[in-house]
Order: C-alpha cells, then sequence, then structure tokens
C-alpha cells in the first residue's frame, strides 16, 4: 500500500477528499497530516478519520525558512511516505524543499493553469471576463505553480458570479479530480485527467 502525506494550512476539504478516497481503496493509506498553522480545521478532520497529526508551525522560526523547512522534512520522512499531496498548504517552499521531494510531490491549484498562478486565482478569472475557470493539479517543480499539469477541471464562470460563487463551483470539482490524479499518479501513470462540470439548475436558475 503505498503512503502519502498530506499537507494544509486550514479547513482540509481537499485532505478530506483524498484521505476518504484511499480509505476507501486498496491503493494508498494517508499517513500523515501535517498543518503549518495550529488548529487548523484540517487537524480535526484528521483526527477524526484515524490519520496521525502533526503541526509544524512556522512562527516558531521567526523567518529562518531554512530552519522551518528542515523540521518540516524531519516531521514528513518520519512519516516514510511515497507521495507527498499539498492540499491547502499556503507556505511557499524553497527549491531545496522541493528537490527533497523531487517526482513525488503534487500540489491543487485553484485555477486553469497556466493561467493565474498565485493568489487569488477567481477574482482574476472574473476581472477577465472569462467564459471558465476551474483547477489543476500538477507535480511540484521549483517553479510555483509551474510544475507538469496532471489534470484539469472546468466550470463555467457566470455573469452574477463574484470569487465566492465560482469558488463554490471549484471546490466539488477540487474533490473529485485530485484523488483521480492521486491515484493515477501513484501507478506511475501521469496522463493527464480532464473534468468539466455540466450545469446544475441551481447554476442556471435567476
Ligand atoms: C482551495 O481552493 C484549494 O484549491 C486551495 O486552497 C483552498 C482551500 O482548500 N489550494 P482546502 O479546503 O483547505 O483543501
Amino acid at each position: 500500500m503505498k503512503r502519502v502525506a498530506i499537507l494544509i494550512s486550514g479547513s482540509g476539504s481537499n485532505m478530506v477528499a483524498l484521505a476518504e478516497h484511499m480509505l476507501a481503496g486498496t491503493v494508498a493509506r494517508p499517513v500523515l497530516v501535517l498543518s503549518n498553522v495550529p488548529g487548523a480545521g484540517g487537524l480535526a478532520k484528521a483526527e477524526a478519520l484515524g490519520i496521525p497529526t502533526a503541526v509544524v508551525d512556522h512562527r516558531d522560526f521567526a523567518g529562518d525558512r531554512a530552519a522551518f523547512e528542515a523540521a518540516l522534512i524531519n516531521t514528513v520522512d518520519h512519516s516514510a511516505p511515497d507521495a507527498i499531496c499539498l492540499a491547502g498548504f499556503m507556505r511557499i517552499l524553497t527549491p531545496k524543499f522541493i528537490g527533497h521531494y523531487e517526482g513525488r510531490m503534487l500540489n491543487i491549484h485553484p485555477s486553469l493553469l497556466p493561467k493565474y498562478k498565485g493568489l487569488h486565482t477567481h477574482d482574476r478569472a472574473i476581472e477577465a471576463g472569462d467564459a471558465e475557470a476551474g483547477c489543476s493539479v500538477h507535480e511540484v517543480t521549483a517553479d510555483l505553480d509551474g510544475g507538469p499539469v496532471l489534470g484539469q477541471a472546468r466550470v463555467p464562470v457566470l455573469a452574477k458570479d463574484g470569487p465566492e460563487d465560482l469558488a463554490a463551483r471549484v471546490l466539488p470539482m477540487e474533490h473529485r479530480l485530485y484523488p483521480m490524479v492521486l491515484e493515477r499518479f501513484l501507478a506511475g501513470d501521469r496522463s493527464r485527467i480532464d473534468l468539466s462540470s455540466s450545469l446544475s439548475i441551481n447554476d442556471v436558475s435567476p
């Protein structure tokens, strides 16, 4: 069984989707959920799922990024993962950390990469008048949000959408896409997955 560590900073809804998919199957198991934020909502959810958790608080390292990442690596490697999933993990990682996990680390980003790397992706898609938006799962490389894209999910942008509406439409697609990409990735299959959502009635009602 493959061993997967998941890094979070917040609510952990993608972590739950990944963990539940793994726990329902026979391919992999979540062996660690680590948060850089003490008390992150995802930690309680992981504990409820019986997954070992850890906190490595970046604020304990007073800006010493190398020391923070050394503590991260020490904690993550203790769980001996085959793969690492960043899931709402909000710290920028240095090439040193990324190099340590080269070829076995994934991230989910809430845009149709290569569009809108970085933050505020839904605001930017709406501002640009895009007809569609979505999320991407990619391998993590030193190029921030720039690694090979292994899967994407598309949703329509509606005229009335604010960023929260779009986020609410994209998030469930993230929860479908990420587990599918992870499973293929663990099997050594890097063929791309593309999903799109059909509009549901509550999206089109006035
Ligand atoms: C999601 O939009 C995800 O794409 C981004 O962080 C947001 C929250 O994710 N990476 P989660 O609920 O903490 O998994």
